[in-house]
Formats: structure tokens, sequence, C-alpha cells
């Protein structure tokens, strides 16, 4: 008996074909940046096949109105219905949130995580609210909550933040964290007229729907909270920020800064202090060859300092359509993950080049062979007949890559399984 099972398996597995699954992705906003996002997506397709293993598929788009023009391919998908579109995001991979406000934004992050999705959102001012507890919905259901896009646009901060420097013991973390005000200082030293500046930054893509939380601080502000969040673990809601903008008087702030020989930018700064965090956002003169005076236009700069690791700066374009649809993107295609097939990639090291058989045996248990079939099938894994045995079901899968095995074990053991994986060399 097992002898046939195990020549059934290894006819049944394409030998080193790459399976391209499909991501079902539900965005909601399809402006700046989430119009830029269709078209990266359309842009890359082949290279995220090849990379990531998958090919995206809109399944609705969530607009606020049918006005505005939109990028090729979603006419068909758009919708102003938000139960529609809820109902979408609740079937959806991945639900990226572009659309910003926090009102329905935060009802899309509730069903998408509450369904175990992949929830991916630019929106800052959404987890300065809310951050934490969307971050405990996604855990209890096993979603997953990412959001590098909301803080330094294209800048990958949050997921040094998150992953890298958490044990360096930070002591701070500060920088110029709006591009759009960022770009109007600039503009501003240069002697431009302040009212042209702005037009110019809304023009750009620079600006948010509503420029007054750019220019009064509120934007970098709810930057500063999710930083300050990552880095020291205090509720973003609940962290006060001393906030001050550019307005009322922006050009007084670059003459004032000139007069001293230094350029005005606006820093956001949380610093660990005997008493908690401190933490502000307002107009700094600097050195115009300093960290933060060499940041132009839209750029961003985030330094963090530590006892362990000295001093990090990461800069780069902080604003705009592209810079923050890449980072976006970067999150869908990390959500990606766990649906990618054998797709080479960074960090996946050297692939075998003989991909192996496996035995894989999980207890007998009610429910057991359909958790066990579908977690295969997630995994890209040919579902193969199961061998069952009194004590156990056992399948032999492959010829297949580790990556494609780890995947389905790890999903095995998440739904409580209890898998156990053997490489095959018998048979
Ligand atoms: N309005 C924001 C800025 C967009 O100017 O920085 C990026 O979050």
């Amino acid at each position: 008996m097992s002898t046939i099972l195990l020549q059934e398996s290894a006819a049944a597995a394409p030998r080193g074909v790459p399976r391209v699954r499909t991501l079902r992705l539900a965005l909601a906003g399809c402006g700046v940046v989430g119009g830029e996002l269709v078209r990266l997506i359309a842009l890359h397709e082949r290279e995220i096949a090849a990379r990531n293993g998958v090919r995206i598929e809109l399944t609705r788009v969530l607009v606020r109105g049918s006005g505005r023009a939109r990028p090729d391919g979603v006419a068909d998908r758009l919708t102003t219905d938000v139960a529609e579109f809820l109902a979408a995001a609740a079937e959806a991979d991945v639900v990226v949130e572009a659309i910003g406000g926090t009102d329905t934004a935060l009802r899309i992050a509730r069903t998408a995580l509450g369904a175990g999705r992949r929830f991916v959102t630019a929106n800052k001012a959404l987890l300065a609210a809310h951050g934490p507890a969307l971050m405990r919905l996604a855990r209890r259901h096993r979603a997953r909550l990412d959001f590098e896009s909301a803080v330094g646009g294209g800048i990958p901060v949050l997921r040094a933040l998150r992953e890298q420097l958490p044990l360096t013991g930070i002591e701070a973390v500060r920088g110029v964290l709006n591009g759009t005000t960022n770009y109007i200082l600039t503009r501003l030293a240069a002697g431009e007229p302040y009212t042209a500046a702005l037009a110019d930054a809304q023009a750009k893509g620079y600006a948010e729907a509503n420029p007054a939380r750019d220019i009064s601080g509120h934007d970098a502000a709810d930057k500063l909270r999710v930083l300050a969040w990552l880095a020291f673990g205090t509720h973003p809601a609940r962290l006060p920020v001393r906030v001050r903008g550019i307005v009322p008087h922006p050009d007084r702030l670059a003459a004032d800064a000139a007069a001293l020989g230094g350029v005005p930018r606006l820093v956001a700064e949380a610093r660990r202090a005997a008493a908690g965090i401190t933490a502000s956002v307002e107009p700094v003169v600097v050195a115009p060859g300093s960290e933060l005076g060499q940041v132009h236009g839209a750029d961003n700069v985030v330094v963090v300092e530590s006892l362990h690791n000295g001093r990090v700066r990461l800069a780069g374009p902080g604003a705009g359509g592209a810079p923050t649809a890449s980072a976006l993107l970067g999150d869908v295609l990390r959500a990606a993950r766990p649906l990618r097939s054998g797709a080479a990639s960074a960090d996946d090291g050297v692939e075998e080049s003989a991909p192996h058989r496996w035995l894989l045996s999980v207890p007998r248990a009610p429910q057991a062979e359909a958790r066990l079939l579908r977690v295969l099938e997630r995994a890209g894994l040919q579902a193969p007949p199961v061998l069952r045995a009194a004590d156990a079901l056992r399948v032999v899968v492959g010829p297949a890559p580790w990556t494609h095995v780890d995947l389905a074990l790890r999903a095995a053991e998440a739904v409580g399984l209890g898998p156990v994986a053997s490489r095959l060399e018998v048979g």
C-alpha cells in the first residue's frame, strides 16, 4: 500500500515547475497612492510572478466618487458602496487601504483583520489612533497588519524599527517626517512665495487631501506617534506631543532662520526622559550642512539614536504617489509570502537543485484530514492520497522545495495539527 502511494505522489507532482498562484487584492482608495499601486502592479506583473510566485488580481476597488480618472484595468472593479467592498475585503487574500480618514478605514481594517486577512495600510492617522488595537485584532485572528508606507513614504524605517532595532536600547527617534512642509520650506528658502509652494506640493501629490494636517504639523505628529509606539512601546494615541506647524507665518520662519545662517525644518522628535517619553513637532533652525539641513524638497529623514547601536539614519522620498505605492507594494508582496511557490527570493538562501520528496504525518483527529489537505493546497503542494493508519494520517509530497514544505508545516502547526515531516530517501 505504501509503495503504491509513494509512486502515485511522485508522479503527480510537477518537477521543478514553480506554480504561480493568484493573490486576491481588495483595494480601498484609487487616488494618488492607490492609483499608483495599480500601475506598479501592472508594470511589474511578470517580475512579481517570477520573484514572488503570485499573480495579483484586483477583486474590488473602493473609491469615494466616480468623477476622477483611474488607471487602466480597474473600471469594472470600482465601487463606491462600502458594504459591497467590506464583503469583498473579507474574501480577499490581502486588503490594501489607501483611502485615508479614520471612519471607513477603521471599518475596513476591522473587517479584514477580523476575517483573518492581511491588511496593509498607508494610513498614519488610523494607526496613531488605533494601531495597538488593530495589532491585537490581527494577533487574535492570525491575521497580519503591515504599514510600512505610513511613515517616511518609501523609506523602510518601520521595518527597521519593528524587526531590526528593538533590542538596541532606543533613546530617541527624530527627523523630518512631512514631505509637504519640507518641500514648502525648501522653496521658501529659495525665495518663492508660500501660496505657490503649497499649490505646487498639492499638484505633485505630496499633500494630504486636507493640507491643513500637513502645515499644522498634525500629519508629522501622527507619524511620530507611530514611530514612538514601535520604538518605545508607548500607546500612540496617549503620547502627549507638542505640535506646532509652519503656519501661520511660514515666510517669517524662513527669514528668521536665514538671519542666523540656518535653514528651517519641521522636526519631529520623541526622546526617552526620566519621567517617560517627551515628544514634539515644531520648526527648528538647523545648520544647512547638518543631517536635517541636508534634507531637501519632499524628502524625509529618520534618525534613530540608541545605546548599543549609535545613530542610524534613514533618508529618502517621504511623500508622493510612487514612493508611497512602492512601500505598499513591498508590504503586499511580503504578505504574499505564505502563498509563494518555489520562486527564488533573496532570503530563501540557495535553493536545492534537486527538490526532495517528503513524508508528512499528523495524528488522527476529527477534521484533521480536511485541514491537512487544505494546508498542503495553500502551500502550493499537490494534494496526494492520504494514507490512513490507526494513529496517524500520512502523505507523501514532492519532489518539492523545502520552502513549500516549511510553509505547510508552519500552517499545520498554526491550526494545531501537530505535523511531522521527514525527507524521503526511500521508495
Ligand atoms: N502629506 C504627507 C507628507 C504624505 O507630505 O508627508 C506622506 O505621508
